[in-house]
C-alpha cells in the first residue's frame, strides 16, 4: 500500500550504509526496502521466491506498479530462473530497456480481461472490494482447472475491511463508498481521527469501516465463498500478504512447495502480528509527533515575529520619549549633561592620582 504520494524515503544501496556491527546484525535480502515506512511486495519475495520458481511461470504479472521496486527485483529473479514479466499501470514508472518486461499502461481490469499467459499474479493495484473482486474473477477465468498463484497486497489493516480508491473514477458510483480525500487512521478506532495519532492516508478512504462489500480482504473471502478449489492463507505484515492458489492440476512438488509455505506462514503470523501491530503503532507517534513539531515551529515563527514587531515599535517609542523630553526641559538636560562632565573628570583625576602613587 502507498500512504502518501508524497513517499519518498526508500533508501537505495541499503547495505552499504549500515554500520559494521549493523550489517552483521541484519542479514537483508538483496532487495530490501529499508524506509521509515514499507509499501514494497518486494519485501515479500524471500517468503515466497520459492512458489514462484516451483510454478515455472512463462510470465509473472505485476499489477500496480509505482516506483517499480517490485518490478526490479522480480526482473532479477526472472533473469536467473528465466520468466517474462508484464507490469500493468496506468501510470506506469520509467521506461526500462529490459528485454524481460513489458509495459502495458492500462487499468488491471483491461489486462486482466485478455489471456496474456501469466500464471502467477502480484496484486497491488486499487485496494477497494469492487476492483479485487473483478481482478480475482478475471484470474479465475482465464485460469480455469489451470494452475494459478496470486499473491495480494493490502489484505490486513487498514485496507482488510476498508476501501481505498486510487483512481475512484474507474470505478461505477454505485460500487464506490463515500470517501475523504485526506484521513488519519488509527488501529485503535473504526471511525476516521480528528488528530494526528494515526497513520495518515492521502489516498481516498471509505469514511466507513467494514460492513457489505467493503475492503481487499472481504474482496478474497467474497471469491472464495463463490469459487471451488482454492486455496488461501495470510501473513499480517506490512499491510498483509495475502496467498491464493487454485488447488488444481498440481504437480507434487507444487503440493510440496505450497504446504511447506502454508505452514511457514501459520508458524511465523502471531510474531509477524506482533511487529506489524508495533510498526503501526510507531508509525502513528512519527505522524504525531512531525504534526507537533509542525505546529511548534508554527507557534515559534509567529512568536519570533511578534517579537521583532514589538521590539521595533519599543524602539520608535524610546525615540520619540528622548525627543519629547529633551523639547519639554533643555536646561536640565544641560545641567545633567555637565554633572556628568564633572563625574567623569574626577574619576579621571582620582586614576591618575592612584597611578601616580603606584
Ligand atoms: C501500492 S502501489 C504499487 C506498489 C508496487 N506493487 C510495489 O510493490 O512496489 C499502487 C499502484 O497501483 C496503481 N493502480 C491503481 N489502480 C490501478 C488499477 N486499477 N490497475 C492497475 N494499477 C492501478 C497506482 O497507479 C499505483 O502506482
Amino acid at each position: 500500500m502507498l500512504i502518501s504520494k508524497d513517499h519518498d524515503k526508500v533508501f537505495a544501496n541499503v547495505v552499504d550504509r549500515l554500520s559494521e556491527t549493523a550489517r552483521e546484525c541484519f542479514p537483508l535480502p538483496d532487495d530490501a526496502e529499508v524506509a521509515d515506512n514499507l509499501v514494497s511486495m518486494a519485501n515479500f519475495l524471500p517468503l515466497i521466491g520459492e512458489l514462484i520458481e516451483v510454478m515455472a511461470p512463462e510470465i509473472v504479472a505485476e499489477i500496480g506498479a509505482y516506483r517499480g521496486i517490485t518490478t526490479r527485483a522480480l526482473l532479477n529473479i526472472a533473469n536467473e530462473v528465466g520468466f517474462d514479466v508484464h507490469v500493468v499501470d496506468p501510470a506506469l514508472p520509467e521506461e526500462s530497456d529490459d528485454a524481460r518486461l513489458t509495459r502495458f499502461k492500462q487499468l488491471s481490469i483491461d489486462y486482466l480481461g485478455v489471456d496474456h499467459g501469466a500464471s502467477v499474479f502480484f496484486i497491488d493495484g486499487d485496494h477497494n472490494y469492487f476492483t479485487v473482486e473483478r481482478e480475482l474473477s478475471l484470474i479465475h477465468q482465464q485460469r480455469a482447472g489451470r494452475p494459478v498463484l496470486t499473491l495480494l497486497h493490502d489484505v490486513s489493516w487498514p485496507c482488510a475491511r476498508r476501501d481505498m480508491y486510487y483512481l475512484p473514477d474507474t470505478i461505477p458510483k454505485s460500487a464506490r463508498k463515500p470517501t475523504v480525500d485526506y484521513s488519519v487512521l488509527s488501529v485503535a478506532s473504526s471511525t476516521l481521527l480528528e488528530g494526528d495519532a494515526g497513520v495518515p492516508m492521502t489516498i481516498p478512504v471509505a469514511i466507513e469501516e467494514a460492513g457489505d462489500a467493503n475492503g481487499v480482504l472481504t474482496a478474497v473471502e467474497g471469491f472464495l465463498s463463490t469459487h471451488d478449489g482454492y486455496e488461501y492463507i495470510q501473513l499480517p505484515a506490512i499491510f498483509g500478504l495475502g496467498v491464493l492458489w487454485s488447488t488444481a492440476d498440481l504437480s507434487d512438488s507444487q503440493r510440496k512447495a505450497f504446504a511447506k509455505i502454508k505452514e511457514r506462514i501459520q508458524w511465523v503470523s502471531p510474531f509477524a502480528a506482533t511487529m506489524e501491530l508495533n510498526r503501526l503503532i510507531l508509525l502513528a507517534r512519527v505522524n504525531e509527533a512531525g504534526a507537533e513539531w509542525h505546529k511548534c515551529q508554527r507557534a515559534i515563527a509567529e512568536l519570533t515575529a511578534n517579537v521583532d514587531r514589538l521590539s521595533s515599535e519599543l524602539k520608535a517609542k524610546e525615540i520619540e520619549l528622548a525627543r519629547l523630553a529633551e523639547q519639554e526641559n533643555p536646561a536640565k538636560q544641560e545641567s545633567q549633561g555637565e554633572q556628568e562632565n564633572q563625574a567623569e573628570n574626577m574619576a579621571h583625576r582620582s586614576a591618575l592620582d592612584t597611578t601616580r602613587k603606584q
